[in-house]
């Protein structure tokens, strides 16, 4: 789609941001008491919540694998998390935004230990300013971890993308709906093995390149956050 709106000018982005810049992110673990784990994430305008039940019998029991834990995640965006209201319920786009959150996360998590088993992911976006998939699969990773979930390693993901002709990581709300290209990814940080990998728009294979290595190194950066605001949890509950 094409804009007036000067997207990057004199080095900066429109928030002011340089090309290689994240957004604030905020995380905090161990925000509901209900739930086995949970995460509140913020990331820019982005607000997310996740829940963590499980491993807990897979419910209908056709469901279930004799030989391994399912993983269910459940993207959902409230009808009042976006300007023009989001009419409620799930559509194709959180179908398939479930479908790739739960198959990321099961490539981290031990799921052969849980057989029959169904791990169950609800991410619900409180408000939505783009890259809401990768600030609900940064949160889930935290809230299964909260959960005592075993796991290789603490899924993370970051997207990168191109706006004007320049690579940039971290598409705002503006750079995501007037730019060129989005590229989340979502990685396992320790083995940088690649569990998610999606793109809209166009690129060079050299800026798809930079892209790619732009939001791996943004995966990073998320990462250390997560372990941070787990640390921290971690380190409160003991002083209590
Ligand atoms: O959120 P993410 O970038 O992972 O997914 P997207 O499908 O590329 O959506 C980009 C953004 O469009 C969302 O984060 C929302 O801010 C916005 N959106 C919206 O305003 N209304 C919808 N029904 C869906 C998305």
């Amino acid at each position: 789609m094409k804009s007036d709106i000067k997207l990057f000018e004199n080095g900066k982005r429109l928030d002011g941001r340089k090309p290689d810049e994240l957004r604030n992110i905020k995380i905090e673990t161990g925000v509901l008491h209900r739930a086995e784990g949970s995460c509140y994430l913020e990331w820019g305008g982005n607000k997310v919540i996740v829940a963590v039940y499980g491993p807990r019998e897979a419910i209908p029991r056709h469901t279930q694998n004799p030989l391994r834990a399912i993983v269910n995640a459940r993207y959902n965006m409230a009808a009042f998390s976006v300007d023009d209201r989001k009419r409620p319920g799930p559509d194709r786009r959180s179908r398939e935004i479930s479908k790739v959150i739960s198959e990321a996360l099961g490539h981290a998590i031990f799921l052969e230990r849980f057989p029959r088993a169904s791990i169950d992911v609800n991410i619900e976006v409180l408000e939505a300013e783009a890259g809401t998939r990768c600030a609900g699969l940064t949160a889930a990773g935290v809230a299964l971890v909260d959960a005592g979930i075993p796991m290789r390693d603490i899924p993370v993901a970051c997207a990168a993308g191109k706006i004007e002709g320049q690579v940039v990581l971290d598409l705002g709300k503006e750079e995501d709906n007037f730019g060129s290209a989005d590229l989340p990814i979502a990685i396992s940080p320790r083995t940088g093995e690649i569990l998610l990998l999606q793109m809209d728009g166009h690129m060079t294979g050299d800026e798809f390149n930079t892209a790619l290595d732009m939001a791996i190194k943004g995966c990073h950066t998320v990462s250390e956050i997560q372990k941070k605001a787990i640390t921290e949890k971690y380190q409160k509950t003991e002083g209590d």
